[in-house]
């Protein structure tokens, strides 16, 4: 069995190795503080917390309660909301807590597309459909990469939704919701933000805020922008008791038991390390992006949106169509030590999704690691040798770690003595 546990811990190790000589640039993903870390490494980890705080159906969560209490509070206290449900395992978990609560198959929902980077929990072949439902998407505008405003409203007042849901995973600018704000009303829908990708910067005060935007259910990741724990939020300022309790119930019974209390501890170091941090590592997220934007479209790359600034997040979409698709130029970057992922493009269908014309890349994990606007020219130059110059992805590698050799302390979060990138000091084994 030693065998098992030997090989299990070397491939921990071995990743903690590569990705500390890697440049992390997939957009959905970041790097937890060490402080934070220590918290997912509690014996919170072994605890059932079913209920509420204060209301549990176990016995033995003291501590427990304290913790869920104050981790409750901090995220009301950032998103300015009355409502905070901590408990969700994801995003999507979020997500389908909402639909619990609001969806079903008598409801009417309206959506962004998959193709123009909404997230599969928001499709029919997802957890929308999941819970009965089809969404009707929103018209898209491609060279604005947002939705078509006309064509938004007229679609709400034609369909007439339940829930309109905006938010994708491909989020380069904040919907228009001040202008379909008359529309929300007339209409009488239930408008959900998903904020999964851009949640560290709404906590900050930038891309958007939601709630003063016409605004009833918040949900996100924080594990994105927001530098955390795999898990997910539900924010809301309910308008009754009744709609508290349906968004509670969403959430236990509605889609989990029990809720990970090591999480929610470590997503309340998280929280608090935004509180002090947050605005600055947000607003150097976004130069980061942008910088990067234009160091790429100098290079001759296809960079979306330059009349726009490329972005207003984190996030960068790129069509590299004729420079070989977005399946083998993510393939090749990886060899590279360059981590993105291939993405649709909203010319794109659904069955291109192997080889879709376009690659994403995010900013927030290197902004994590300490860059700035001025090394994100370096990266672009990297990026180029394998996209556009075809260089041997093996002997960009070898630059790429010469540059990320500079980079290995965790930014914006409290330090915690010398720990630095990943765990590898737990996970010295026999190999
Ligand atoms: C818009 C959007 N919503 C939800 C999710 C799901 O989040 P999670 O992976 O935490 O379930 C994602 C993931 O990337 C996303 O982009």
């Amino acid at each position: 069995m030693r065998k098992h546990t030997d090989f299990i811990r070397n491939q921990s190790r071995k990743h903690t190795e590569w990705f500390s000589k890697s440049l992390p640039m997939i957009a959905s993903e970041n790097i937890i503080s060490p402080l934070a870390r220590e918290m997912m490494l509690s014996d919170f980890q072994d605890k059932y917390a079913e209920g509420t705080v204060g209301n549990r159906y176990y016995e033995g969560n003291r501590y427990v309660d304290n913790v869920e209490r104050r981790v409750k509070k901090l995220t009301r206290d950032i998103f300015g909301v009355n409502y905070a449900d901590v408990r969700p395992l994801s995003g999507t978990n979020a997500n389908q807590a909402v639909l619990m609560a609001f969806g079903g198959p008598n409801k009417k929902i309206t959506a962004p597309d998959v193709s123009d980077g909404a997230h599969i929990s928001s499709a029919k072949f997802g957890s929308v459909g999941f819970r009965g439902m089809e969404p009707k998407t929103y018209p898209f505008d491609v060279d604005e990469m947002n939705l078509d405003i006309e064509g938004t409203k007229n679609l709400l007042r034609k369909e007439k939704p339940d829930i309109a849901l905006f938010g994708r995973s491909v989020f380069l600018f904040p919907p228009p919701l001040d202008e379909l704000k008359d529309v929300f009303e007339e209409v009488g829908c239930n408008v959900w933000y998903d904020g999964a990708h851009v949640l560290g910067l709404i906590a900050a005060g930038k891309f958007q805020k939601p709630m003063d935007e016409g605004v009833d259910i918040l949900t996100g990741s924080t594990h994105k922008t927001l530098p955390g724990p795999q898990k997910g939020v539900v924010l809301a300022n309910p308008a009754s008791e009744e709609e508290k309790e349906r968004l509670s119930a969403g959430v236990f019974p509605g889609v989990l038991s029990n809720h990970h209390m090591h999480s929610v501890a470590a997503l309340g170091i998280t929280l608090a390390e935004q509180k002090k941090f947050g605005e600055e590592y947000a607003e150097q997220i976004v130069k980061n992006a942008k910088a990067l934007g234009q160091a790429l479209y100098e290079r001759g790359i296809d960079v979306l949106c330059e009349h726009k600034g490329f972005t207003e997040s984190h996030t960068l979409a790129v069509d590299v169509q004729e420079h070989g698709g977005g399946g083998t130029l993510a393939e090749a970057l990886e060899e590279a030590n360059i981590i993105a992922n291939k993405n649709l493009m909203p010319w794109d269908d659904v069955e291109s999704a192997k080889e879709p014309s376009g690659l994403r890349f995010g900013s927030q994990a290197l902004t994590r690691l300490g860059m700035k606007e001025g090394h994100m020219d370096e990266v672009a130059e990297l990026i180029k040798k394998v996209v556009v110059d075809k260089e041997d992805p093996k002997s960009v590698k070898r630059d790429v770690e010469e540059l990320r050799k500079n980079f290995q302390n965790i930014h914006f979060c409290f330090s915690k003595g010398e720990r630095t990138y990943g765990h590898t000091e737990l996970l010295k084994t026999t190999e």
